[in-house]
């Protein structure tokens, strides 16, 4: 069985990824949605809840675990990876395929607060920098409009507009997206960059990197009672509604 943890529904985005190359694998889905968003608590905090809900995952019978969080990841899987004996996978900031293929050598890359803070995101963009132009932006408002399941129309336009423009004015014809819950925003993300731009969501890379530490482990990469279990700290009705349209998608 896998693990996967993020802030709320956002890890939904990398689980629906996960179900295309393991369809009959059994997943436990923690939305620790109680203490949403991540992005503006501090590093301790998050490694905190990091260590309480793998302990959580690992009683449930979870055989590896996924931090589906870029937050989460930055803050909290070294720590994590030194105290506990399983494989964790986590999220990278797509910022080496979007620098290697930008044309204007300007990409936007959208993340929470404390994702840009964490040293293995400074790591990243410092690998990159010299060549490549990289616009940073805090998604505002992006987590809230997910977790309450507005994902179009008019206001989440606008919310997405007053985030993406000061990377579009800067002329970035790519945009990583650094947080889990932004890809489901993506056709409003998509609508308003234009057709010009390429919005870059790292959730199937990390569903494939899942499936290659399976191998690696021998781990089994089918269960007899498939499906997803789903866990969380607060209100149930976002993640359900959103895990629902992701497994009919
Ligand atoms: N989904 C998360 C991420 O990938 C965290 C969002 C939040 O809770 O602020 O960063």
């Amino acid at each position: 069985m896998v693990g996967i943890f993020d802030s709320g529904s956002g890890g939904l985005s990398v689980l629906r990824e996960i179900l295309k190359i393991l369809p009959r694998e059994r997943f436990i889905y923690y939305a620790d949605n109680a203490n949403c968003p991540y992005g503006e608590k501090t590093l301790d905090f998050i490694i905190e809840r990091g260590r309480a809900i793998t302990k959580t995952l690992l009683d449930r019978g979870a055989g590896i675990i996924v931090i589906a969080c870029n937050t989460a990841t930055g803050a909290a899987i070294s720590t994590l990876r030194a105290e506990f004996p399983v494989k964790f996978i986590g999220m990278e900031p797509a910022v080496k395929p979007a620098a290697l293929s930008s044309r204007t050598g300007v990409i936007g890359v959208l993340a929470t607060a404390a994702t840009f803070k964490t040293s293995k995101y400074l790591t990243t963009k410092g690998r990159y920098e010299d060549n490549t132009r990289i616009v940073e932006h805090v998604g505002e408002g992006f987590v809230e409009l997910v977790e309450r399941g507005i994902l179009k129309g008019a206001v989440a336009e606008s919310v997405v507009r007053r985030s993406l423009k000061p990377l579009l004015d800067e002329g970035a014809d790519r945009i990583v997206l650094g947080c889990t819950h932004y890809p489901f925003l993506m056709d409003v993300i998509r609508k308003v960059a234009g057709p010009g731009v390429e919005v870059i969501d790292p959730a199937p890379a990390a569903a494939r990197r899942l499936l290659e530490v399976m191998k690696e482990e021998g781990l089994p990469l089918e269960d007899p009672h498939p499906g997803v279990e789903l866990v969380t700290s607060g209100d149930r009705g976002s993640a359900e509604r959103l895990l629902k349209m992701i497994r009919y998608a």
